[in-house]
């Protein structure tokens, strides 16, 4: 008999586990078709319902509202009473929370279709699945050119992570009085706007590839800060890019999970160039090892295979120790860790090591 160890889960909840897992792509599609045909909403306004009710109220098909109420029954999403539907917990989170709405919109449309690839993308170290949304070599090189519904899901599931983090962030941040601030990977401008919001002084240059500075200029125009934000052009996959000089902080929020850890190295020799004694880099990351709740790191372990399936099938949401490592191997010492920023961020200050 094999020795499962320190596994102390029961032979019926691992099977039923195991049963989750095979069906996972079915059941997903049966709660967002809970969610988006009205159905949870409707059994959330009135408490309590039938299926001949719902379907009636719904205009929809008796027989396709019952399989997917029953199938909700699996999912733990609803429950029966006396012939009538009733929402538990989790159904709840499926019909109003913003960050389950953000992941399951996100699942199906930007990764839905390219997934069935990650097997050919974990062997040929390529996102395979990537072709599902356009020709590009990586994601960020279609960012811009995404269909307008797919785009919303990626960027909105961008941001939500990263937005929650601005409120604790910026007086960190702005604690040393800083004059001018580099935001690699800076997007769409939505963490330049805020800084610039923040401080009537500052002034931030946003480094992005074109696709992507393009939207963050006319996001810049709309505010009126044309004279405080700026945008540079850059691709710092390709080696002969440097990072320019003369700025007090350079920040990189979610950037570096675009990257193998062999060009985060190369990319933090870069940062190291360009900074002078008294410049603070920061980083701004969520690391699977030091989430507070089960449900974040799974989170972040799943956004992993996307990078593999999707984005450009060599980085990953990291272990802190991945990134701690090069950090001291590259010259930097760490000043500050914040742990816990926003939803699931750490934040970490590094300057130059003395010589
Ligand atoms: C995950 S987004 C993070 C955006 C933003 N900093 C935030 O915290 O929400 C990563 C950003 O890095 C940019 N990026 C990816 N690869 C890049 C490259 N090779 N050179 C420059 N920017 C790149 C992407 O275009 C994208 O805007």
């Amino acid at each position: 008999m094999k020795d499962f160890g320190s596994d102390k889960k029961s032979v019926i909840q691992s099977n039923l586990d195991a049963q989750k897992i095979a069906f996972a792509p079915v059941m997903f599609q049966a709660a967002k078709s809970l969610r988006n045909l009205g159905i949870l909403e409707y059994i959330f306004d009135h408490s309590k319902a039938s299926i001949e009710t719902i379907a009636s109220a719904l205009n929809l098909p008796v027989y396709g509202v019952k399989v997917l109420l029953e199938a909700g029954l699996s999912l733990e999403m609803v429950y029966l009473r006396d012939n009538e539907f009733i929402l538990t917990k989790t159904g709840y989170f499926i019909l109003r929370d913003k960050m389950t709405n953000i992941n399951m919109d996100f699942t199906q449309d930007v990764n839905y279709l390219a997934i069935n690839h990650l097997e050919e993308s974990i062997v040929n170290g390529k996102p395979e699945g990537l072709k599902e949304l356009g020709n590009w070599p990586n994601v960020y090189m279609g960012l811009s050119e995404l269909p307008e519904k797919i785009k919303k899901s990626w960027f909105d599931f961008d941001h939500f992570y990263s937005d929650h983090t601005f409120p604790e962030i910026l007086p960190i941040l702005f604690a040393s009085n800083p004059k001018n601030i580099m935001d690699v990977g800076g997007n769409t401008g939505k963490f330049a706007l805020q800084c610039a919001k923040y401080d009537p002084t500052v002034k931030i240059t946003i480094l992005d590839l074109p696709g992507q500075t393009k939207m963050a200029q006319k996001n810049i125009i709309e505010n009126n800060l044309k004279d405080r934000i700026f945008t540079k052009d850059i691709n710092l996959l390709d080696d002969s890019n440097t990072l320019p000089k003369d700025f007090d902080i350079i920040w990189m929020s979610q950037f570096i999970d675009c990257f193998s850890l062999e060009e985060i190295e190369k990319i933090f020799h870069k940062a190291h160039d360009a900074m002078a004694e008294n410049t603070s880099f920061y980083i701004l990351e969520a690391f699977w090892d030091l989430q507070k709740f089960q449900s974040s790191s799974y989170i972040l372990h799943a956004t992993s295979l996307y990078f593999t399936a999707v984005a450009n099938g060599n980085s990953q949401m990291f272990h802190s120790k991945d990134i701690l490592k090069i950090i001291g191997k590259v010259g930097f010492v760490i000043d500050e860790i914040h742990e816990t920023v926003g939803v699931s961020h750490t934040l970490i200050k590094c300057k130059k090591k003395a010589l």
